[in-house]
């Protein structure tokens, strides 16, 4: 097994070791190639993302990545390297699953999957300001190929995991040209998998019982912007952001990264949360490698970790592991 590791900015070089320390606790001969993308690589060699990094990330196939720090205003040459990296590798899905997890953050019955876009919509990049930069202009992209594709992966996947429902989400009443394309394709995709139930909702309808009732989902198939949003709600009740894993996969490629950030405020003290890279990477195995009795073991470990009472600080101000710490327990049970 070949990897390439792309830790980034912040907490990404904290829990991106971690989770491969654990990955060589379960997969002794995986082969590490370490990668550099991010803002402190911008700083240094003028780039985001090195045309090295690239040539690697296409190598492997497999790649963990941890978190780029972007500025929220424009800067000359730069651009977010994770969104560039999953366009680049045509990682076309996102998924992101939320489920219990036994922490007091995290709400009993949640058992989810979201598939997002993950190549198009206003994410696409084609925004422009006019007027002196008094007006600005963004293109929302919808393709058929691409919804096809995703929808496709989304209902394989529900198949593959014994899912019963996808619920198709999206705002095609006010945009029937882009959201109604993605709605009508969606659908006919469903047709085909007449094994799976299918529902659809509006995005803020589907808002509005991620938070009255998260346990109504199952698998919920939406576009790029609603999945980003409505993945980070579902991260709420699988117990925080610290907790939650997510999977770009395209086809024979894939990227493991955590849902969070790179936590500028935590940064450095060694009290990050490793669980989301760790989960990340037994998505990676599970659905990958398909080596679903290591993620299953990996996974186990997690919860059995999480069950001893103990956590790491940014569930509650009760857990007093650190990083480090927490890693060593979730090894110590795969031993
Ligand atoms: P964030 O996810 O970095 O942090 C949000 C909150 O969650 C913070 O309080 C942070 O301490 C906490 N948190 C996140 N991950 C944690 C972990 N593993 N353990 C414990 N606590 C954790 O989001 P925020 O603050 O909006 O963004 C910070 C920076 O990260 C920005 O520069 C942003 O552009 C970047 N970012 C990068 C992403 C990526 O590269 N995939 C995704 C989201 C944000
Ligand atoms: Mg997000």
């Amino acid at each position: 097994m070949e990897l390439c590791v792309i830790p980034g900015d912040g907490v990404g070089p904290e829990v991106v070791p971690a989770a491969v320390r654990v990955l060589r606790q379960i997969v002794p001969d995986v082969t590490v190639f370490e990668a550099e993308a991010g803002w402190e690589c911008f700083k240094k060699h003028g780039t985001p993302l090195p045309e090295e990094t690239l040539a690697l990330a296409r190598r492997c196939g497999a790649v963990l990545y941890g978190a780029a720090a972007s500025p929220h205003y424009p800067v000359d040459g730069y651009y977010v390297p994770g969104v560039r990296l999953r366009r680049a590798l045509n990682t076309y899905a996102n998924v992101r699953p939320t489920r219990y997890l036994p922490v007091p953050t995290s709400r009993l019955g949640v058992d989810l999957i979201v598939v997002r876009e993950n190549t198009e919509d206003v994410y696409a990049g084609h925004e422009y300001t006019q007027d002196s930069g008094r007006v600005g202009i963004g293109e929302k992209v919808i393709t058929q190929e691409a919804t096809e594709r995703v929808a496709h992966r989304a209902y394989r996947l529900a198949q593959s995991v014994n899912r019963t429902k996808v619920t198709i989400v999206h705002k095609a009443s006010v945009m029937p040209q882009t959201d109604g394309l993605f709605r009508r394709v969606a659908l006919e995709v469903a047709q085909q998998y007449p094994d799976i139930a299918t529902d659809e909702l509006l995005v803020d309808t589907a808002a509005y019982w991620m938070v009255k009732k998260p346990d109504r989902f199952d698998v919920i198939l939406t576009s790029n912007l609603y999945g980003d949003i409505l993945s980070d709600m579902a991260a709420a009740w699988g117990g925080g952001l610290g907790l939650a894993p997510s999977l770009n996969l395209g086809d024979g490629v894939a990227m493991a990264e955590p849902v969070h950030g790179c936590a500028p405020d935590i940064a450095g003290q060694g009290i990050a949360n490793p669980t989301a890279t760790i989960l990340s990477v037994a998505l990676l195995l599970r659905y990958h490698f398909e080596m679903v009795e290591e993620a299953e073991r990996l996974e186990a470990a997690i919860q059995a970790v999480l069950s001893t009472g103990d956590h790491t600080i940014d569930i509650d101000r009760e857990g007093s592991l650190s990083t480090a710490i927490f890693t060593d327990h979730v090894c110590q049970q795969l031993m």
